[in-house]
C-alpha cells in the first residue's frame, strides 16, 4: 500500500501562485511519487482554481462550515490527486489570494483560513469515505489551523494522524486578535501558551507548531536561524524548545519547468556544452527590456518588491551600477515605495537600468536565459527558488549569505576557483557599501577570462533536482507514519 498524504498549501502551481510557495506544493506530488508516496493536495477553492474544475466531484457538502455553506470537490493537479474547498463565500473574490485588489489583507482572512484548516482536519481525520490519509503535511499559516483542529477538535472517534508543518516564511504568521478566539469552534483548552495564543492573540502559524510531530523549515541554514530573535520572529523560544524536531529540507525545482535546453518560453536553448547560444538570449532580452545592447554584464532581479528581498538597497545601488558600466533588468511588483525608488532610477538610466513593474511567468524565464547574473540581495531567505532557476540557466547568482541563499550556492573565493567548485558570489550584510562591493566583484570576475564560464558551466551542472529532497521527505513521512 502507497503512503497516502494530505498536502495542505493555499497555492500550488500551475493553478495559483504569489510566490516560491505554489512552486514547492505544486512540486511535491511529482517529487514523492517515485518514493511511493501519494501525495493528495488540498487548496482553496479561489476563482482560478475552480475553474479549472468543471466537472469536479463532490465528496462532502458543509452546511455551516465555520458559518459557511461549502463543499469539498475532487480534481486533479496535473497527473495527481487535488481536492479543493468551494466555498465561494470566502474565496471568490477579485484580487490576490489574501489581499483586496488594493493590496490590503482581507479582514476576513482568519475566517476563511481557519475553514479551511478546519476542513483540512475533517478529512485527515477520515470524514470522507474511501479518503484515507496516514499523514498530514501543512505549508505555512494558511494551512497551520489544520494541525491545531486535529490535535483539539478531531472528528470523533478518529486516531491520532501524525502531521508535518513547514515553514516557508517566519515573517508571515497568521496573528489576529484574540476576540476571534470563540468563533474558531476550538475547545478552551485550545487558548493557553503551548496552544493557539501567541503573544496576547491568535496566531495561525504558531498553534500548528505546537502541535505538528516534526516542523520543517526549507533550507538547513534557515532552520538554524529561526533559532535565534532576529530570524524568528518572537517564535525562536518556541522553535528551540522543539530541538531536533525542527529539521531543514532545501527545496528543489521543477526540473521540466525549468531547463534552459527545452524551455518553450525562450528565444534559444541551450545547454552547458551550447553556452555561446545563451548570448540569444540576452540580445532579446536586451530588446524586450528596451536596453542598450552590450558585451557587459546585464544583471536580472525577478522578486516580491520588499524589505524581505533588500529591495529598499537596490534602490540606492542603482546609480553605481548603472555608473561602473553595468546594465539592470527588473521583474517585480510590491511596495510602491520601491517602485517608485526602481522607476526613477530607470528614468535617470535610460538604456541602462529598466524596469517592468507586474507579474509575468513567461518572461521570468526569458530573463533568466539572457542574463548573466540574478541579483538576490535578501534580508532573510527561508530558502530562495529564483537563484536556483539562475544556477540551471548559467545566469550566475549574486546573494546574500543567508537561510537558502547560503545553503545553494558556493561563493567564488580563491580557494572554491582554485578547486573550480565555486557557482556564485555571496556577500555579507545587506546594506548599501556590501551590495556595491559585491557587484563590483561581480563585474571584475566577469571580466577574467574563463572565469564567468565556469561559475556558469558549474551551476548548470549542479543537481537542484526534487530528487534528494524528495527522498528527504519520504524519509520523514516514513519516520513519522512507521510505514516503510
Ligand atoms: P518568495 O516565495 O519569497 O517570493 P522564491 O524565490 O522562493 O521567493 O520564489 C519566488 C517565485 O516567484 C519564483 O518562482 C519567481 O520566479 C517568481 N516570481 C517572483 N516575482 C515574479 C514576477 N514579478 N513575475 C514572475 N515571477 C515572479
Ligand atoms: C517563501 C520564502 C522563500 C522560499 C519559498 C518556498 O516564500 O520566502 O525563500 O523559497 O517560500 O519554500
Amino acid at each position: 500500500m502507497p503512503l497516502s498524504v494530505l498536502s495542505v498549501a493555499s497555492e500550488a502551481v500551475p493553478l495559483v501562485k504569489t510566490g516560491g510557495l505554489a512552486d514547492v506544493a505544486g512540486a511535491l506530488p511529482g517529487a514523492l511519487a517515485p518514493h511511493g508516496v501519494v501525495l493528495t493536495t488540498l487548496l482553496p477553492g479561489f476563482p482560478s482554481v475552480m475553474a479549472a474544475l468543471p466537472r469536479a466531484k463532490v465528496l462532502h457538502t458543509y452546511e455551516d462550515l465555520l458559518g459557511e455553506r461549502a463543499r469539498l470537490v475532487a480534481g486533479k493537479l496535473g497527473d495527481h490527486p487535488l481536492i479543493v474547498l468551494d466555498a465561494p463565500t470566502l474565496f471568490t473574490r477579485e484580487g490576490s489570494p489574501y489581499a483586496d485588489p488594493g493590496g490590503k489583507d482581507w479582514a476576513d482572512n482568519w475566517r476563511r483560513f481557519a475553514a479551511f484548516g478546519r476542513a483540512a482536519a475533517d478529512l485527515a481525520g477520515g470524514m470522507v469515505k474511501g479518503r484515507k490519509f496516514d499523514l498530514i503535511h501543512a505549508h505555512d499559516w494558511q494551512a497551520a489551523m489544520a494541525l491545531a483542529y486535529l490535535r483539539f477538535a478531531p472528528v470523533a472517534g478518529s486516531a491520532p494522524v501524525p502531521s508535518v508543518m513547514t515553514i516557508h516564511n517566519m515573517a508571515f504568521q497568521g496573528y489576529f486578535d484574540a476576540a476571534i478566539f470563540p468563533r474558531l469552534g476550538l475547545p478552551r483548552s485550545a487558548w493557553g501558551i503551548d496552544g493557539v495564543e501567541s503573544y496576547g492573540g491568535v496566531g495561525f502559524l504558531k498553534a500548528g507548531l505546537e502541535a505538528a510531530s516534526v516542523i520543517t523549515t526549507v533550507s538547513p541554514t534557515y532552520a538554524r536561524e529561526i533559532r535565534e530573535g532576529e530570524f524568528g520572529m518572537g517564535l525562536e523560544g518556541l522553535i528551540r524548545s522543539r530541538g531536533d524536531r525542527v529539521r531543514g529540507i532545501v527545496n528543489g525545482i521543477d526540473t521540466h519547468e525549468w531547463s534552459p535546453a527545452s524551455d518553450t518560453h525562450i528565444a534559444q536553448t541551450y545547454t552547458a556544452r551550447t553556452l555561446a547560444k545563451k548570448q540569444a538570449n540576452k540580445r532579446a532580452l536586451e530588446a524586450e527590456f528596451g536596453l542598450e545592447p552590450g558585451d557587459g554584464p546585464l544583471f536580472v532581479v525577478i522578486t516580491r518588491l520588499t524589505w524581505q528581498k533588500g529591495m529598499d538597497v537596490l534602490v540606492e545601488v542603482l546609480d553605481h551600477l548603472a555608473g561602473i558600466g553595468g546594465r539592470l533588468a527588473l521583474l517585480g511588483s510590491g511596495d510602491q515605495g520601491i517602485v517608485n525608488g526602481l522607476l526613477a532610477g530607470a528614468a535617470r538610466h535610460p538604456g541602462r537600468i529598466a524596469v517592468k513593474i507586474g507579474y509575468d511567468e513567461g518572461l521570468s524565464h526569458r530573463m533568466q536565459a539572457g542574463g548573466d547574473a540574478i541579483l538576490v540581495p535578501s534580508r532573510f531567505e527561508p530558502c530562495g527558488l529564483t537563484q536556483l532557476y539562475g544556477l540551471a540557466y548559467g545566469c550566475v547568482p549574486v546573494v546574500a549569505r543567508t537561510g537558502g541563499l547560503a545553503d545553494t550556492v558556493i561563493d567564488a573565493n580563491l580557494a572554491a576557483m582554485k578547486v573550480g567548485a565555486a557557482t556564485g558570489i555571496q556577500f555579507n550584510g545587506v546594506h548599501y557599501n556590501a551590495l556595491c562591493a559585491e557587484i563590483d566583484r561581480a563585474m571584475a570576475i566577469y571580466h577574467q577570462p574563463g572565469a564567468w564560464e565556469l561559475l556558469q558551466k558549474n551551476g548548470m551542472k549542479a543537481d537542484f533536482s526534487w530528487a534528494a529532497s524528495g527522498a528527504a521527505y519520504a524519509a520523514l513521512y516514513k519516520e513519522l507514519t512507521g510505514k516503510a
